[in-house]
């Protein structure tokens, strides 16, 4: 039996047939569902469409709203640029369709907010096109029905699974193909954990042989992020406080409270006796790896007992304006401290 017919068989049985934009299903019911369920799940759109359908009952009534009402409306379905799309689309379609929203894929595709995917939703359940679509939901059954490797954000992928998409579609039932195939991904090939036992597809699905479906579809690799490195230097007076100055307002740890940093070709001990005075101990501890957005920090931390030429001496290492003081362990002042910087005077206790 064919892929199509087993999944129709088993949407016969178990399918959602009870969602709000199926009774009656219209094309534009269908299309403002379907922009809602852009990157939203049912549960939530459920509220929104009904509330939308009051206000808006026709695409007329929609395109003659002010965008603000129509924002008004959208507030908590976030991605806001779809409710700016969707007002845009429905007085396109009003002034060149007539109000008629157009039953194939390559018209639906040039207006504002529908991307491939949602225009052969449109096609196939609004008119009973033969479109395949190839949201989320779908990616998902159909790299793990073919073992397709790598992540869908990648052209590759992508073409290979939009071939299996158009491949599996049928030419009869097109609106229920397309909604079992999106039920089946959210009900039961869901992300972790799922119900392959139960699943009408398990016999041809290669993930479910193979024994791996959740290593379905491929992750988004990792971004490799560039490594920039610093001397911290942690220096302690004769009376065990440490010096911290603040940082300026803006920038990485903006306004709080850091150790002095040196570039790390710069030589510590002959920078600090520079500054300080004599250098009574220096200890160079293991460098550790603070991860921001969009790079990594490795701080090679210098703890330095300093001489009695004090930091007040030398005001010239400490930035024009920047605050400094002495922090004291045991009773620490209550100020923000970078987060690499706490940790750090943990250790020193
Ligand atoms: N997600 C996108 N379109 C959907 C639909 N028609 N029914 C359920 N979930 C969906």
């Amino acid at each position: 039996m064919s892929f199509a017919k087993k999944l129709l068989q088993w949407f016969d049985l178990h399918g959602r047939k009870n969602l709000p934009w199926q009774h009656p299903i219209e094309p534009y019911r269908v299309w403002l569902s379907e922009i809602m369920l852009q990157q939203t799940q049912v549960e939530t759109v459920i509220p929104y469409f009904k509330n939308f359908l009051e206000k808006f009952p026709d695409i007329q009534s929609l395109a003659d709203a002010d965008l603000d009402q129509v924002l008004h409306l959208w507030t908590g379905l976030g991605y806001y640029a779809r409710a700016r799309n969707l007002h845009k689309c429905a007085r396109q379609v009003i002034d060149e369709y007539a109000g008629v929203f157009p039953d194939n894929t390559e018209l639906l595709e040039t207006l504002p907010g529908i991307g491939r995917s949602t225009a052969a939703a449109i096609a196939s359940i609004a008119y009973q096109q033969p479109s395949a679509i190839l949201d989320g939901n779908v990616k998902r059954v159909l790299a793990r029905y073919h073992a397709t490797a790598g992540w869908p954000g990648k052209s590759e992928v992508a073409n290979t699974l939009w071939q299996h998409a158009e491949q599996h579609m049928p030419k009869k039932r097109c609106r229920d193909y397309t909604q079992a195939i999106m039920d089946l991904g959210a009900t039961l090939c869901t992300r972790s954990r799922p119900a392959c036992s139960i699943c009408p597809l398990n016999a041809g699905c290669l993930a479910h042989q193979q024994g791996n479906p959740a290593d379905y579809p491929g992750k988004k690799p990792k971004k490799i992020l560039p490594v920039k490195t610093v001397q911290m230097l942690i220096l302690k007076n004769a009376k065990g406080e440490i010096s911290l100055h603040q940082r300026p307002p803006t920038g990485i740890w903006g306004g709080l409270w850091s150790f002095p940093e040196l570039e790390t070709e710069v030589n510590a001990k002959a920078h600090i006796e520079q500054h300080f005075g004599s250098v009574k101990q220096l200890d160079k501890w293991d460098t550790m790896r603070h991860t921001f957005s969009h790079y990594h920090l490795d701080i090679i931390p210098v703890l330095a007992q300093i001489g009695e030429k004090q930091l007040a001496e030398n005001k010239h290492v400490v930035q024009e304006g920047a605050k400094q003081l002495w922090y004291n362990t045991h009773s620490p002042a209550a100020i923000g401290l970078a987060a690499p910087v706490k940790k750090l005077l943990s250790k020193l206790i």
